[in-house]
């Protein structure tokens, strides 16, 4: 894969194949080669995890968006996640991961966010053993959220990064526990991509896909296994600017370590741990990449909210917000925008709803 052009003037080759030139930073074509190198079969994990998972999950609706649709003269659906068990898609990867693992180990991960109610709820649902790490910033709401799912809560270090590492060492070389990573893992990346299963039996023909982009586990399992039938389908990577950690990467070619500002999109924050499959994967299997403001996410989500009647988290607001931003290129396409997540805290939905501004 390469990126085409340069930033702020960007070639983007339209689905027709008349190449368009784009002054925008923002919009960035890459040449997704699917049949490139495969460290993993998505295709595979998925159907694997479609096997395990399916009793355990919900098979979220795909909404049809008339507003949407009108604004970008085309079709547009939403993938109502935030309506999954937990409030957001993680619990797919959570159990297939759990469900992959020998029943005896103990499962250790780190994450006061998504990842870590999902696999409490997952390790609850199917009664097993587990210890969230948490940094010790973690709000107490979040706390006595995971404490309902009854397993053990250990805090340690003051950022994610080092409670995470720190949570890692626990498991190192230890046969009886199992760290469980939010995205750079096949059976998490296929529990994910269950979601494009869903897709595929919900929509005849997709053109192209929205996907909120962090660690890339989302858009790794929903690309791998769609573009494994259709490699002509889509995939639109979308990123906060104020955390675009696998944006920068891809362009440079290599995982950077960098630091992220504060975002609305708190579900995608972060960084890319060395190494990660999902790095590799989204070489290949990216198409476009956007980048939004925080002004563009919190009018997304205020937008969900007044046409959908929905209360959407900064991730999911992210995806609709790249939409909106770019919709002049989807027209008479069949869209789909991943609503990957409903979790928003009560004080910034708050400050979103009463804050005269933000109309
Ligand atoms: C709601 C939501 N959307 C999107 C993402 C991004 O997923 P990934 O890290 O697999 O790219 C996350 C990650 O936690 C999330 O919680």
């Amino acid at each position: 894969m390469e990126l085409v052009g340069d930033f702020g003037l960007v070639e983007v080759q339209s689905s027709n194949s008349e190449m368009k030139i784009l002054k925008k930073m923002e919009l960035v074509k890459v040449k997704a080669n699917p049949k490139a190198n495969r460290p993993i079969d998505v295709k595979d994990e998925v159907l694997e995890a479609e096997k395990r998972i399916r009793s355990y999950i919900r098979e979220t609706p795909l909404e049809f968006s008339p507003s949407l649709s009108k604004e970008g003269g085309c079709l547009v659906y939403l993938k109502l996640e935030n309506l999954q068990h937990t409030g957001s898609f993680k619990v797919r990867g959570a159990f297939n991961k759990i469900l992959s693992i020998p029943k005896q180990k103990e499962v250790v991960t780190a994450s006061s966010g998504n990842h870590g109610l999902a696999v409490a709820y997952a390790l609850h649902t199917l009664g097993g053993t587990g210890t969230i790490y948490l940094p010790t910033t973690t709000a107490q709401v979040k706390i006595e959220k995971l404490k309902d799912f009854n397993v053990n809560i250990e805090n340690f270090g003051s950022d994610c990064v080092e409670t995470e590492v720190f949570a890692r060492n626990t498991v190192d070389h230890s046969d009886e526990k199992e760290f469980i990573s939010p995205y750079n893992d096949p059976q998490i990346i296929g529990g994910q991509g269950t979601i494009a299963v869903e897709l595929q039996q919900q929509l005849s023909e997709i053109d192209v896909v929205f996907v909120a982009v962090g660690g890339g586990g989302l858009i790794s399992g929903i690309a791998g296994y769609l573009k494994e039938y259709n490699p002509d389908i889509e995939i639109v990577a979308c990123l906060p600017e104020n955390s675009a950690v696998m944006y920068h990467s891809i362009k440079a070619g290599k995982i950077l370590e960098m630091d992220s500002k504060s975002t609305l999109s708190d579900g995608t924050a972060g960084g890319i741990e060395p190494g990660a499959i999902t790095f590799e994967l989204c070489q290949r299997l990216v198409d476009h990449f956007i980048l939004v403001t925080e002004e563009e996410i919190k009018n997304a989500m205020i937008y969900v909210i007044e046409n959908h009647h929905m209360i959407v988290e900064g991730a999911a607001g992210v995806a609709v917000a790249s939409f909106l931003k770019e919709k002049k290129w989807y027209k008479d396409k069949n869209v789909v925008l991943v609503i990957c997540g409903g979790n928003i805290g009560f004080d910034r939905l708050k400050e979103l709803i009463c804050n005269p501004d933000n109309r």
